[in-house]
């Protein structure tokens, strides 16, 4: 049996903090649609890092013109370089590493260089002045391409993926080994139960490619 959601969030449906379901969308949180977490980095007007924790963002375009898209809210620090610099770098990043990785959805003061702080380590990037990060497993560099509005704060970002670069273990092994290797974390959100009413849990969910994968 089908049941209908319709896309407005439910009377009913508590949230957990206020502008949960607007800052995210109620419809995530009961369609599984896994999103691979990465840093985005950038640099100051000081020559400082800036780095971004962000879930929502997927290649695109032709393969002769890769394209990196992803959501951002037009008042973070990020969106705000972008769009004075003209270049990003997305940083996909290992399970092992999520500790230091989480830390780069804090704010920080613009003297802070947001990727040392995170205790990680900048490296140059090859094509862009955004840096790249030594113990992330993947990385596209991006030049803006555009920029358009969804609402409500809520920004698209499109860059032209100008180089990737990736750790060897990404090209070696059969797709298990790499996956392992990789072990790339991804957001799950948190699930809604309407057994008894809307309710969304409070705990956040995520999952890591090394583990069980089936054919
Ligand atoms: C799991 C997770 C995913 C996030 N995804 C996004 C996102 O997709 N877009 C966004 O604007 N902020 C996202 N955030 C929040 C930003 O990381 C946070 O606002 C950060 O401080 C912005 O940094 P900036 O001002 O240096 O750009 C996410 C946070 C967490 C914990």
């Amino acid at each position: 049996m089908k049941i209908e959601l319709g896309a407005a969030t439910p009377e009913g449906l508590k949230e957990n903090y206020p502008g949960q379901f607007e800052v995210g969308r109620w419809l995530d949180n009961i369609i599984p649609f896994p999103m691979q977490i990465f840093i985005v980095t950038t640099r100051k007007k000081n020559g400082l890092n800036n780095a971004q924790l962000n879930s929502w963002g997927m290649t695109a375009g032709p393969g002769s013109k890769p394209r990196f898209l992803f959501q951002d809210m037009e008042y973070t620090d990020t969106y705000k370089l972008i769009n004075v610099t003209g270049e990003f770098v997305i940083n996909l990043f290992p399970k092992e590493i999520r500790d230091n990785a989480f830390k780069t959805a804090l704010h920080y003061e613009e003297n802070i260089d947001e990727v040392l702080e995170s205790g990680l380590t900048p490296i140059e990037g090859l094509k862009t002045n955004a840096c790249r990060i030594k113990e992330c497993v993947a990385h596209y560099e991006c030049k803006l391409e555009w920029t358009k509005p969804l609402g409500n704060g809520h920004v698209l970002v499109c860059g032209e993926i100008v180089s990737a670069s990736v750790d060897e273990g990404l090209l070696t092994g059969d797709l298990k080994e790499i996956l392992e290797t990789a072990d790339i974390m991804f957001y799950l959100k948190s699930p809604i139960d309407c057994k008894d009413g809307w309710k969304v849990s409070d705990k956040y969910f995520y999952g890591a490619m090394s583990d069980e994968i089936f054919e």
